[in-house]
């Protein structure tokens, strides 16, 4: 199939490459003209594994391209997938602006028929919206069918999870559209859900809506591992062994950052009390999730103790957790901001990522943030963090205080070295 997809963000970039990889012609879009340049020349702007490869293979093999001009595509391929962003808007609402710049141009640069597939995340309700709206735009109903067939990647797994996901979601109208959706999928081994739209929309934000909320349960629970000093750890695996609950997403932390989780949670907050119901369960999803970095504040201060000389923390970690170069939402940086807020000097070291934050030092290594630190925070699980020199940071360190905020490092081995180590609901 020819398929143009508008927008090369985490989402639009890896569905464009797999697409591509599985035998489609695929044009790739964007607005950003820099983005698209870089593209062309192999130059991936953002950091996911894999993905500069893939992309290689399939510009070289002539199955994917980069253009910003999204209506000469969206012109002659059959399929228009639309992955632009969707942002939360300064009440919790999603943005729609994004989308509606896309429908805008499909109703001027259609002539013949399209199956126009919605991969962004939208609020329910919106495939009938961009319906009506093609019409009101002159657009004939026969030209075009919206599907909605939401995306569950994630990013740092993003090619793993476009390759094996546990499922693919059509919502249509009518199933000539969810077949040919079906059939641009099908080299995928999978199950398929065909179902309506509005559906199909609600699968995704009742699903990243549901992750957040284990996060936020087994960080609770966390709390009173706590105050009885009972290891999170043992309990979260003992919970997880029952197959109807399942052990993923039940890691203590930090809490959950990202592009998807605390946006979609306030997205479905927003529908949901546009329609008069009211979320008690999300509002404690995200109360919890809010005063996670509380609890980390308040153990680093427990730690510190008394100080007269300003202490220094060094924190590993800016993304929003492990293999990703994105900083929206990070826990990371929210913590950061409080410690500098309270006074202590913050020294941060990120392998991707040194966002201007202010007061916060980034050094070059891991190594050089602990030099003279009190305490160590480890904020985000990379791999090279969890396999540190331990007995190199102990020397640097001016205090052997380990905080790891996502229960990711060896205890035992860092109690060996002569660490302190917290965490959330760890003895
Ligand atoms: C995606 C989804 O589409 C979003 O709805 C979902 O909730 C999360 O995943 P993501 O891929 O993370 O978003 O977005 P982003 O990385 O911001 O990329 C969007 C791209 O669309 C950007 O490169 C932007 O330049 C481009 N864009 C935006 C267009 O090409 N046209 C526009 O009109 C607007
Ligand atoms: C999420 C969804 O998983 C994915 O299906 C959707 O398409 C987009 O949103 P993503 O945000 O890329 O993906 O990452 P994810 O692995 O889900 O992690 C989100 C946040 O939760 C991270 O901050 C992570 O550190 C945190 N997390 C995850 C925990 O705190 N504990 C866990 O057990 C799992």
């Amino acid at each position: 199939m020819e398929i143009c997809v508008v927008g090369a963000g985490y989402v639009g970039l890896t569905t464009a490459a797999v697409l591509a990889d599985r035998g489609h012609t695929v044009f790739c879009t964007d607005v950003d003209t820099d983005k698209i340049a870089k593209l062309r020349k192999g130059i991936i702007p953002i950091y996911e594994p894999g993905l500069t490869e893939l992309i290689k293979d399939n510009q070289q093999r002539d199955t994917l391209f980069f253009d910003t001009d999204s209506k000469k595509h969206m012109a002659h391929c059959p399929v228009i997938m639309i992955a632009v962003g969707t942002p939360s808007a300064k009440d919790g609402s999603a943005d729609m602006k994004y989308v509606k710049h896309v429908i805008t141009a499909i109703a001027e640069t259609i002539r013949s028929y399209k199956t126009i597939i919605m991969k962004s995340t939208v609020p329910p309700g919106t495939a009938d919206w961009v319906e009506e709206e093609l019409q009101q735009r002159g657009t004939r109903p026969d030209l075009f069918d919206i599907v909605s067939n939401p995306e569950f990647l994630r990013e740092g797994t993003a090619i793993e999870d476009t390759v094996h996901p546990d499922r693919i979601v059509i919502g249509a109208k009518r199933s000539e559209a969810a077949m040919k959706v079906q059939e641009m999928y099908a080299s995928l081994q999978t199950t398929f859900l065909l179902t309506n739209r509005l559906e199909a929309e609600l699968i995704k934000y009742a699903s990243n809506a549901f992750l957040a909320t284990k996060i936020s349960f087994i960080n609770e629970i966390a709390r009173i591992c706590d105050a009885y000093s009972a290891d999170i750890m043992e309990v979260s695996q003992g919970i997880g062994l029952d197959e109807r609950i399942g052990s993923r997403f039940l890691q203590a932390g930090l809490g959950y950052g990202g592009s998807c989780f605390p946006k979609d949670v306030n997205a479905l907050d927003y529908v949901a009390s546009s329609k008069g119901v009211k979320l008690d369960l999300l509002h404690a999803v995200k109360k919890i999730n809010r005063s996670q970095i509380d609890i980390y504040l308040n153990k680093i201060t427990h730690a510190l103790g008394e100080w007269t000389e300003k202490p220094r923390i060094a924190v590993w970690g800016a993304t929003f957790k492990e293999n990703t170069d994105d900083i929206r939402y990070s826990q990371a940086i929210a913590l950061m901001k409080k410690l500098t807020h309270r006074g202590y000097a913050v020294y941060a070291y990120d392998p991707l990522a040194t966002p201007e934050l202010p007061s916060v030092i980034w050094c070059s290594s891991p190594y050089v943030a602990v030099e003279q630190a009190d305490v160590l925070v480890v904020a985000t699980a990379w791999h090279s963090f969890l396999e540190a020199d331990w007995h190199k940071v102990k020397t640097l360190m001016r205090r052997p205080v380990i905080v790891d905020g996502r229960n990711a490092l060896d205890k035992k081995n860092l109690e060996l070295h002569g660490f302190a180590y917290m965490g959330v609901g760890r003895p």
